[in-house]
């Protein structure tokens, strides 16, 4: 009877535990399967489709690039920690490109070697796309190793796990801030590189990690210097959308918009004795469609063992005080300007020569009116007066 009583017990528990087993492989598979097929296409190369990793891609820039590159056919995953990003403007992309295989988004802090090259190892990239890194000059100044550590480390992080993994094609996003304040204008690749301040400087430290390790290796190499981005998708389905926390360090046309939307009593302009036409600064305004463009044309355009270095503005400055008149023009709002003294650090006037970059790549700005690229943006920022949302992850 006890034997009886044991192994009938033992045949129940037995069921018991099988169907579990089967129940927990069911749930498992199940749960697996739309992750697993589409993480296939993401994981394999696949003749025809080029998959490119876009760093920071939940970011103004990174986001409009993805659009741009998802559009041409191009298979994208995103990488982002979501610190300055939206996963907003990764929900629309996905809306806007459901299909499988064509976006991932993977949430991920390239300060995290393990993390990067587990993405790496599990991902069949063509091409990385740099974009993530902090981007405040001013914050630069105030929190100088952040700075060191996320753009200049974090792309030594991405660089080992391209080599490690036989990624073939980088295009990195550099900035005019790492020519500092060249005396002669407009500025060319050529000119000398004697960054100011702690972000131009991690920049360029990414940049010359970049250029050593392209010397002894097959990686094709683009590196883009961009002067001062604005606007926004002209369909409207992307925006520029900081975090309201960095609007101290904010950029003019951000700060141009808190000020028409009432939410900055006013402008502050810093500097009226400048030596130039009207005595405010002056900058060369790209704008962030042309900057794509550009992006795409250097990706078509990468060679193995080659490294091209271009600067990508439009080659015309434009004083502050032009941009606040096209700002009052496209918001339609007379916003109040402050007239303040100098900000220390600022440099009169900067602008670039884009020939390299029209004679090499066949690139040339075409949304060259501010008026209207402000005015593009401004519709994006009126129907968007909380920008994404509030779905943002904390730093
Ligand atoms: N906006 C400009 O005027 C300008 C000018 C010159 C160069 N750039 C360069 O362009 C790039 C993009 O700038 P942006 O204006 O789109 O900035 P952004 O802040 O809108 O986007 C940067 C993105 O990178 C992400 N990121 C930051 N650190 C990360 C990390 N450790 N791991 C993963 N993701 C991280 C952020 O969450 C954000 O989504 C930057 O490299 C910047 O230096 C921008």
């Amino acid at each position: 009877m006890d034997f009886a009583d044991t192994k009938r017990k033992g045949t129940i528990s037995g069921k018991i535990f099988m169907a579990a087993v089967v129940t927990t492989i069911f749930i498992f598979i199940f749960r697996q399967t739309p992750s697993s097929s589409t993480s296939n296409f993401f994981s394999h190369r696949e003749a025809g489709v080029t998959h490119v990793l876009v760093t920071g891609g939940a970011g103004y820039i990174g986001s409009h690039a993805a659009l741009r590159l998802l559009k041409d056919s191009y298979r994208v995953t995103i990488v982002d920690n979501l610190s300055r990003g939206n996963i907003g403007a990764v929900k629309v992309l996905q809306e806007l490109f459901p299909e499988p295989g064509a976006l991932q988004f993977i949430y991920a802090d390239l300060g995290d070697p393990k993390a990067v090259n587990k993405i790496f190892s599990e991902n069949a990239f063509d091409a990385v796309m740099h974009f993530a890194a902090v981007a405040y000059v001013g914050e630069s100044t105030l929190e100088p190793l952040r700075y060191y550590h996320n753009i200049t480390s974090n792309t030594l992080v991405v660089l080992e796990a391209m080599a490690k993994h036989n990624v073939k094609t980088l295009i990195y996003s550099s900035t005019c801030a790492t020519y500092g304040e060249p005396k002669t204008m407009p500025i060319t690749e050529e000119t000398d590189q004697l960054p100011i301040n702690p972000y131009g400087k991690a920049k360029k430290m990414a940049e010359d990690i970049i250029l050593d390790f392209s010397k002894n290796s097959d990686m094709a190499v683009m590196i883009l210097r961009y002067f001062n981005v604005i606007g926004s998708d002209p369909e409207g389905r992307l925006g520029e959308a900081p975090r309201p926390e960095l609007r101290e360090h904010g950029r003019i046309s951000g700060a141009c918009f808190d000020a028409a939307r009432g939410i900055m009593p006013g402008l502050k302009v810093k500097g009226t004795d400048y030596k130039t036409a009207d005595g405010t600064c002056v900058r060369d305004y790209i704008d962030v469609t042309d900057l794509v463009d550009a992006h795409v044309k250097a990706l078509a355009n990468a060679k193995p063992k080659k490294v091209g270095i271009y600067n990508v503005g439009t080659g015309k400055g434009r004083s502050v005080k032009e941009f606040v008149e096209a700002c009052k023009k496209a918001t339609g709002v007379s916003i109040k300007i402050d007239y303040l003294e100098r900000r220390p650090g600022d440099y009169a006037e900067v602008y670039s020569d884009p020939s390299k970059i029209r004679r090499e790549l066949n690139w040339t700005a075409r949304y060259t009116d501010l008026h209207e690229s402000l005015q593009i943006a401004w519709r994006w920022q009126k129907s968007h007066v909380n920008g994404y949302g509030t779905s943002r992850a904390t730093a």
